[in-house]
């Protein structure tokens, strides 16, 4: 499985990347508008420079021409840059036309399975169901990856399923078992990735172990060492 990081914070995106396991970066309004005042464009470009895989901007327009506008410009700024649309039937327009001209198309907000066979049959790059917003509303969200992995593989499809909405390491191991391609991840999620007590616990231990042998070998007369 793919990791990408969800954030248009440069900190975060840096410091993740030194881990050398980011393959991409999800962005979206929401993560924009909490970087206070970055054009989004300029971060973009920053942010495809940092990290040379996929990098999702998405469009706000509400009509496939205002869609394919931003998503015009957005192309513009970096080749790794994929366009974000909505499953919606605007979202889908736009995505028929950037799919033939080979652009990289990530479709969000994707909530049922017949979204995500829709946009596969039209040739998105990647599909973004929300995992965590479905547990919200107490409909596991990991039910709808399951349902998008299967219907995928009935067919062949080549759109990569991207885990997206993930809230906690148990989310990214149950996408790894389900076979989701990529999930994306908020820093706090990728920053705890590898954490286990009994592992702090450990470390400690051999740790404390080993200064205590060499503080007991120091003590030894020297005709003994
Ligand atoms: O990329 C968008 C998605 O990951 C949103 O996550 O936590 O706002 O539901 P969340």
């Amino acid at each position: 499985m793919k990791f990408f990081l969800d954030t248009a914070n440069l900190d975060e995106i840096r410091q993740a990347n030194e881990w050398g396991i980011v393959d991409g970066v999800t962005t979206n309004p929401t993560l924009i508008a909490h970087e206070k005042g970055v054009d989004y464009c300029q971060r973009l470009k920053e942010i495809c420079q940092i990290v040379p895989g996929p990098v999702s901007a998405e469009v706000v327009g509400e009509t496939k021409e205002q869609m394919l506008k931003e998503a015009d410009r957005f192309l513009g700024i970096a080749r790794n840059i994929a366009v974000k649309l909505p499953a919606t039937e605007q979202g889908i327009r736009a995505l028929k036309v950037l799919a033939g001209r080979g652009a990289m198309v990530n479709i969000t907000l994707c909530f049922q399975a017949m979204q995500a066979l829709v946009v596969a049959r039209l040739g998105a790059t990647f599909v973004s169901p929300f995992v965590g917003r479905l547990d919200d509303i107490e409909d596991p969200g990991m039910n709808l990856i399951r349902s998008i992995r299967t219907i995928y593989d009935n067919y062949g499809f080549k759109t990569q399923i991207l885990a997206a909405s993930i809230r906690s390491t148990m989310h990214l191991i149950q996408a790894a078992e389900i076979g989701a391609d990529v999930a994306t991840v908020p820093y706090k999620v990728f920053a705890g990735m590898l954490k286990h007590p009994l592992t702090d616990i450990g470390l400690r231990q051999f740790m404390d172990d080993w200064h205590k042998a060499q503080q007991a070998m120091s003590q030894l007369p020297p005709n003994v060492v």
